[in-house]
Parts: structure tokens; sequence; C-alpha cells
């Protein structure tokens, strides 16, 4: 099966996100400049961002990943979170980035980020592909964002639909006769 050359109404393209990896990994080498600085990305969805940040950064940073998720439907979640994998990098003493593809309730990344809080770090902060300010109902505010977007179902650049999509090289959203051609 291949992937569709374009699927859904196209928000960010593959140029759109570059830039905007770019003035952002900028922001993060200048915040962080002499300081020791690990990035951790979030499985799965954040593969692409990660690495388009980790490549344009000037910073030589450590890397690690973890994986979570919270219980619930496709599209909402229950507010039980689940640390599927642990990263077993030292933290201690050093500042953390997690790199998010998506905040939406903020509910996963609130738990990651107090779970972290326990390993002795200078910091903990986010940066966040895209950013659904209109669905959060935890306590949590992300430092850095790629793009504000609206209450979209959002499919591309890491984001899945069932598991598939995430390779598209854009980021796109899905309407009902989207959903049905698939
Ligand atoms: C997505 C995303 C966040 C979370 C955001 O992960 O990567 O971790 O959902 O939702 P929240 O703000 O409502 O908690 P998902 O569970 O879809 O896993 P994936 O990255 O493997 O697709």
């Amino acid at each position: 099966m291949s992937k569709p050359k374009i699927l859904g109404k196209i928000l960010y393209d593959y140029d759109d996100i570059q830039k905007r990896a770019k003035e952002l990994a900028a922001q993060i080498d200048k915040d962080y400049e002499g300081e020791d600085l690990i990035l951790l990305c979030t499985l799965k969805g954040s593969v692409l961002w990660f690495a388009d940040i980790l490549k344009y950064m000037e910073h030589d940073c450590r890397i690690d990943f973890i994986s979570a998720s919270s219980y619930g439907s496709a599209t909402s979640t229950s507010g039980v979170v689940k640390i599927n994998f642990d990263p077993n990098i030292n933290m201690y003493n050093a500042h953390v980035l997690v790199i998010e593809d998506i905040v939406d309730s903020g509910i996963t990344l609130k738990y990651v980020m107090d779970k972290l809080a326990e390993r002795g770090p200078k910091s903990v902060k986010v940066c966040t592909m895209l950013n659904k300010e209109a669905r959060r109902t935890a306590d949590f505010h992300a430092d850095y964002v790629g793009f504000e977007i609206d209450d979209l179902f959002i499919i591309g650049y890491g984001l899945d639909y069932d598991q598939r999509l995430r390779g598209l090289p854009y980021i796109s959203y899905l309407e009902e006769d989207d959903v049905e051609s698939l």
C-alpha cells in the first residue's frame, strides 16, 4: 500500500514545517546555551518533528525516547496515563526538553512531566509541533509551540489515523468524506 499523495486539507506543508522547526531550534539553542540538555522524543508521533528540531539545533545535546499513552477512545482520553517505555538516560542536574507532536487535553504530558521531575533534572520543558488549546483540560502549558491549531482531526508528519499515515510529509486534517475514502 502506498501513501496517498494528498489526503485531507493541508494546514502546513513540508516547507512550512521546516521553516518553523529552524526558528524554534534557533530559539532553543539560545535559551540553553552552555547547558547540559537532553531532548526527549515522545513516541511515536513525534519522530519526524523531533528529527527536525535535532538536526537544525547547533547545540550538541543528548537524546532519548519515552512512550506514554492515555486510555480512552480514538479521539479523547480517559485521563489514565501509562508509561510504556521509560528512558534510562541520567537526567540528574540536566535540562530536559520533551519534544511532542501534539498537545490536546494536556493530560498525557502533565503526567509525563510530573514523572520526569522526580528524576532530579534542572528543568523540564516541552516543545510541541501542534498545540490544540481549545481541548485543554489539564493544567498544562507548552513552552515552545510550532503551530496553534483549531480542534480538527489532524494527520500526517507523525500523526496517525489508525496507526497509518504517519509518514505523510505535511500536516493536514480529515473531514468525514476524507475518512470514508480511507
Ligand atoms: C498523542 C500525542 C500526545 C497525546 C496528546 O499520542 O503524541 O502524547 O496523544 O493527547 P492529550 O494531550 O489529550 O493527552 P498518542 O497516544 O496518539 O500516541 P502516538 O504518539 O503513538 O500516536
